[in-house]
C-alpha cells in the first residue's frame, strides 16, 4: 500500500490506534488491493476487540471506538458485498467445474452471514461502551467480540491466501477493471480515475 496507490498505509502494531479513510477514487484502478487493504483494516479492528476482551472499558477509548464501530457499520458491507455481488461470481464464472473453489466460496459466504449477524450486535455494544451506559449482557458482549475476532482471522487468512492470490492470477485485465468499477460505484463513485 501507498500513497501512490491511493490506499491507506496502515501500522501492524497491535496497540496501534485504529483508524480508517474512504478509499480514493484512483485507488479503484487496483480493486484487489482495495481488497486487502479492507483485508488489513479488519485485521487491525480485531486487535481492537482483543483489547476489549481483556478490558471492555479501558480496551480503547472513545476516539478509536468511534471509529471500529464506523468501520463495521458502513465499511465491512461494502466489502462483503463486493465479495458476494463482484469478486466471487467472476471466480466461479472462471472456474464453473472447480468444486474445491465452489466449496471454500460456500464456507466464506456462510461466514459473511455470521459476520452480519455479529455486527450488528457488536455496534449496539460498543455504542454503550462510547456513551459509557451499561452494557444490557456484558458476558455476551465478550463471546460476540470473542467469536467475530476469531471467525475473522480465519476468513482473512483463507481469503488472502486462496482468493486474492487465484484472483490476481486469473482474472484478467477486464475483468479486474470492471471489478473496480462496480466497486467504485458502490461507494457512489462512477468511475476510477
Ligand atoms: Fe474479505
Ligand atoms: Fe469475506
Amino acid at each position: 500500500m501507498s500513497a501512490k496507490s491511493g490506499l491507506k498505509t496502515r501500522t501492524s502494531s497491535p496497540n496501534a490506534r485504529f483508524e480508517w479513510k474512504e478509499h480514493t477514487p484512483a485507488a479503484f484502478n487496483r480493486p484487489l488491493s482495495v481488497i486487502e487493504a479492507d483485508h488489513a483494516s479488519q485485521l487491525a479492528v480485531c486487535r481492537v476487540l482483543d483489547r476489549l476482551l481483556h478490558n471492555p472499558r479501558h480496551g480503547a477509548d472513545a476516539q478509536e471506538l468511534v471509529a471500529v464501530r464506523d468501520y463495521l457499520r458502513l465499511q465491512l458491507p461494502l466489502h462483503i458485498a463486493d465479495e458476494e455481488e463482484d469478486l466471487f461470481p467472476l471466480l466461479r464464472q472462471q472456474a464453473p467445474a472447480d468444486d474445491d473453489l465452489k466449496q471454500i466460496l460456500a464456507q466464506l459466504h456462510t461466514e459473511h452471514d455470521t459476520d452480519r449477524r455479529l455486527n450488528d450486535h457488536l455496534c449496539s455494544d460498543i455504542d454503550c461502551l462510547i456513551t459509557g451506559h451499561a452494557l444490557a449482557d456484558p458476558a455476551q458482549f465478550l463471546k460476540n467480540a470473542f467469536a467475530f475476532s476469531e471467525m475473522q482471522r480465519r476468513h482473512l487468512a483463507w481469503e488472502n491466501a486462496v482468493i486474492v492470490t487465484r484472483a490476481r492470477k486469473s482474472l484478467r485485465k477486464a475483468d479486474q477493471a470492471e471489478l473496480g468499477r462496480r466497486m467504485a460505484k458502490r461507494r457512489g463513485i462512477q468511475s476510477p480515475v
